[in-house]
């Protein structure tokens, strides 16, 4: 199947030629239809400086971290209006034929633009979506951003993109105080982690999951833990969202205004591997499209990952070699289909690829 079957399939919701592209096996894909008890955590105490709320709240996110590592935040001090603007010009922009979508397709190395069911780069399990991306560097301006604003979203993109910078903005200050909290639930020095990611850049990626006539055979999002340092993930209020907990997937329920973080592989490898990066997936279902907007928060590319010397010692040795993200970026690009051992099977690469 060449990838413009991919897109007829995907968008055509009723047509089922191709389905067996999208297929995955019965024990990716089981279903436990529990929900995730995963904490709801208030920010409110933490901004306003309580010493207690802090420590309730460093505690509380030390026992999610420990366990799947995933957690909800309100009063976060994300502008809901503003979550609400991008949200709209998200829809909109899936709702474009085909065509227009097609015009800011993503190219291979690019972080900019539209793809579907990643059938460029893969032909048997399919992912049930389609997505675009975007990436917004601490150091200015983006050689794509124009091109592709202005391509996606016609005469009003400015104030559009705009909105999408002030919502990667507002997720990068958000994530930077979720750094403070981890150094600290880590016992490490709270500004540590903060720090290390004050100029680190951030990806966006808005994941559209048609309807689907079969939604007991595909997913939507394979099983994999993301490459990323932390995640902040708002979603609609069509579930879909699962973690793999005590063997089992378990759905995170939408919560209005809530944003769902978790903890990607290069935090872990950052908290020598104390703190896991947490296992999900996405799955679809039969009448409703789901939408959902992921940050990625990303360490500056020329960064070295690894942990600070009080996570490591003769009980805890080093987990994973240094590295640096963008080469684990490119291993996820040219040699590797991202799943829930990508750390692991990076690490194994990189030691034996390097020079003696
Ligand atoms: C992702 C992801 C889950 C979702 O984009 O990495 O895990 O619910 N998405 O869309
Ligand atoms: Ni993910």
């Amino acid at each position: 199947m060449d990838s413009n079957d991919a897109i007829n399939t995907l968008l055509n919701p009723n047509l089922s030629k191709n389905l067996e592209k999208f297929t995955w096996p019965k024990e990716e894909n089981n279903s436990s239809n529990q929900d995730l008890n995963e904490p709801i955590i208030d920010l409110e105490g933490f901004h306003g400086g309580s010493a207690t709320e802090t420590a309730r709240t460093t505690e509380l996110v030390r026992a999610a971290c420990l366990g799947h590592g995933l957690f909800q935040v309100i009063n976060h001090g994300v502008d809901l209006e503003l979550i609400n603007s991008v949200n709209g010009q998200v829809n909109f922009f899936f709702n474009l034929p085909k065509e227009a979508k097609m015009r800011v397709h993503r190219l291979p190395g690019s972080f900019w633009g539209y793809s579907f069911a990643h059938a460029d780069r893969f032909s048997l399990k399919l992912p049930w979506k389609e997505i675009f991306s975007c990436i917004f560097r601490e150091d200015g301006h983006d050689s794509e951003e124009n091109h592709f604003f202005e391509s996606a979203f016609g005469q009003e993109f400015e104030k559009i993109r705009l909105d999408f910078q002030k919502y990667s903005h507002a997720m990068k200050k958000l994530s930077l105080t979720i750094m403070e909290i981890l150094g600290m639930s880590l016992g490490v020095d709270k500004l540590h982690y903060k720090d290390f990611f004050e100029d680190g850049s951030s990806i966006l990626r808005f994941n559209f999951y048609p309807p689907c006539q079969e939604p007991d055979q595909t997913l939507g999002t394979g099983p994999h833990c993301d490459p990323t340092a932390l995640t902040i993930l708002y979603q609609d209020q069509v579930a879909g969202l699962e973690v793999l907990a005590d063997g089992l997937w378990k759905s995170v329920r939408p919560r209005p205004g809530a944003l769902v973080i978790n903890l990607g592989d290069t935090f872990s490898a950052l908290a020598n591997g104390v703190y896991k990066s947490c296992p999900h997936r996405a799955v679809v279902n039969k009448s409703m499209g789901r939408v959902s907007m992921v940050y990625f928060l990303l360490p500056a590319e020329e960064k070295v990952i690894k942990p600070p010397n009080n996570l490591v010692s003769s009980e805890r040795l080093r987990q994973y070699p240094d590295f640096k993200w963008l080469d684990f970026h490119n291993f996820t690009q040219n040699h590797y289909r991202v799943d829930l051992a990508t750390l692991q099977n990076f690490s194994k690469w990189l030691i034996s690829h390097q020079p003696t």
